[in-house]
C-alpha cells in the first residue's frame, strides 16, 4: 500500500515540475517562439527642411528632428552596427509650406524625396520605408483633404495620397506605408503602383489597425502635426473597437497590402494577435509609438524599472502576440544590446 501511495505522489509531481525547463539562460531563450533580431527593427526618422538642423525633441527622449545634411553622419555608425531599415517622416518647418491640399508632401525638392535618393545611394543595404500621410503638410493638420464643413473628403484624400505614395516609390522607396486611415487607400495605391509598372519592386505596408488615442503626442510635437481643430476620431479607430480593427485588417489585405501594421503596439497586443490570425500568410508589423516609448522612459526615470529590461520585455510581448517586424525608437539601443 505504501509503494502505490509513493508512485501516485511521484506521478502527481512529474507534471508539476517545470523549473528544469528554464533553469539555464539558453533554455529560457528557447521558450520563446521568436527572438528579437536586428532585422526585425525599423527605426523612425524625422526629416525637416532645415538642412543642417539637429534638434532634440523634448517629449521624445533622445530623438532628434534632423536635416538632410545630418543624416549620413548619424546613420553611418548605426548601419555599421546592423541597422537594416528606417521609416521616414517629413517635417516642413519653413513658413508658408503648408496648404489645404498638403502640396509639399511630394515636392521633388522636399526633404523626404531628397532623403530617399540620398539613403538609397549612400546605404545600398538599408531598406527604406516611407510613411505616407498629409498631416505634416496640411495647414489644418488633418490626414487628408477636407470639405468646407471640415469633414474628411475621402475620395480627394485617397486620390492625393496615392499620388504621394507613387512619388515616394518612384524616388526609390522600397516600401510605402500609408498611415492616413482613409477608406480605400490601399487599393488606390496598389492600382497606381501597377499602372506605373513598379508594383513588383515596392512593398505596400498598411497601417491597417491604427487607433485614435493619447499615445501620439510626442510624435505630433516632433512632426508639428497637431490638428488645428477637432481630432482624428472620424478616421482612426476607437480604442475599444476590436471588431472594427479586424474588419479594417481584412479589408486592407483584400485591397492588396503586403504587410499589416498595428499601432500602437503594447496597449494593443490582442489586435496584433488578431492581425496574425487574420493575416496568417503575411508578416505583421507593430509600431511601438512615441507615447509608449516616452512612457517607458518616464517609468525608468522614476525608478519603476530599468530601461533596457522594459525595452526587451515590451518587445517580447509584441513578438509573442504575433508581430515579426517592430517599428521602435529603441532601435539604436537594441543595435548595441543585441548580438545579431
Ligand atoms: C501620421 C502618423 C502619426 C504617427 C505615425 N504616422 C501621428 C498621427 O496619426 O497623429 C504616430 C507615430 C508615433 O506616435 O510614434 N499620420
Ligand atoms: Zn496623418
Amino acid at each position: 500500500a505504501s509503494t502505490s501511495a509513493t508512485s501516485v505522489s511521484i506521478a502527481g509531481d512529474i507534471s508539476s515540475q517545470l523549473h528544469g525547463g528554464y533553469s539555464h539562460p539558453l533554455a529560457r531563450s528557447w521558450q520563446a517562439e521568436k527572438q528579437l533580431t536586428k532585422s526585425m527593427l525599423i527605426y523612425p526618422l524625422f526629416i525637416s527642411d532645415q538642412d543642417d538642423e539637429e534638434t532634440l525633441i523634448p517629449s521624445l527622449p533622445d530623438q532628434h528632428r534632423r536635416g538632410i545634411n545630418t543624416l549620413v553622419p548619424f546613420l553611418e555608425p548605426l548601419v555599421r552596427k546592423g541597422l537594416r531599415s528606417v521609416i521616414l517622416f517629413g517635417v516642413p518647418m519653413a513658413a508658408g509650406v503648408k496648404d489645404a491640399l498638403g502640396t509639399a508632401a511630394d515636392d521633388p525638392k522636399g526633404p523626404v524625396m531628397a532623403s530617399i535618393r540620398l539613403l538609397r545611394q549612400r546605404f545600398p543595404q538599408l531598406y527604406v520605408v516611407v510613411d505616407v500621410c498629409l498631416c505634416e503638410y496640411t495647414s489644418h493638420g488633418h490626414c487628408g483633404i477636407l470639405r468646407d464643413d471640415g469633414s474628411l473628403n475621402n475620395q480627394l484624400s485617397v486620390d492625393r495620397i496615392s499620388d504621394v505614395a507613387v512619388a515616394y516609390a518612384r524616388a526609390g522607396a522600397h516600401c510605402v506605408a500609408p498611415s492616413d486611415m482613409n477608406d480605400g487607400r490601399i487599393r488606390a495605391i496598389k492600382l497606381k503602383l501597377i499602372e506605373e509598372g513598379i508594383a513588383h519592386r515596392v512593398l505596400l505596408m498598411s497601417y491597417a489597425a491604427k487607433f485614435s488615442g493619447c499615445l501620439y503626442g510626442p510624435f505630433r510635437d516632433a512632426a508639428g502635426s497637431v490638428p488645428s481643430f477637432g481630432d482624428r476620431k472620424c478616421y482612426q479607430l476607437p480604442p475599444g473597437g476590436r471588431g472594427l480593427a479586424r474588419r479594417a485588417i481584412e479589408r486592407d489585405i483584400s485591397e492588396g497590402a503586403d504587410i499589416i501594421m498595428v499601432k500602437p503596439a503594447n496597449l494593443y497586443l490582442d489586435i496584433i494577435s488578431d492581425a496574425k490570425e487574420i493575416g496568417k500568410n503575411m508578416p505583421v508589423a507593430a509600431y511601438q509609438v512615441s507615447g509608449e516609448f516616452a512612457m517607458f522612459h518616464a517609468g525608468a526615470k522614476a525608478g519603476v524599472f530599468d530601461l533596457k529590461t522594459i525595452a526587451f520585455e515590451s518587445t517580447e510581448g509584441i513578438l509573442r502576440a504575433g508581430a515579426t517586424i517592430v517599428v521602435s525608437y529603441f532601435t539604436p539601443q537594441f543595435l548595441d544590446w543585441l548580438e545579431s
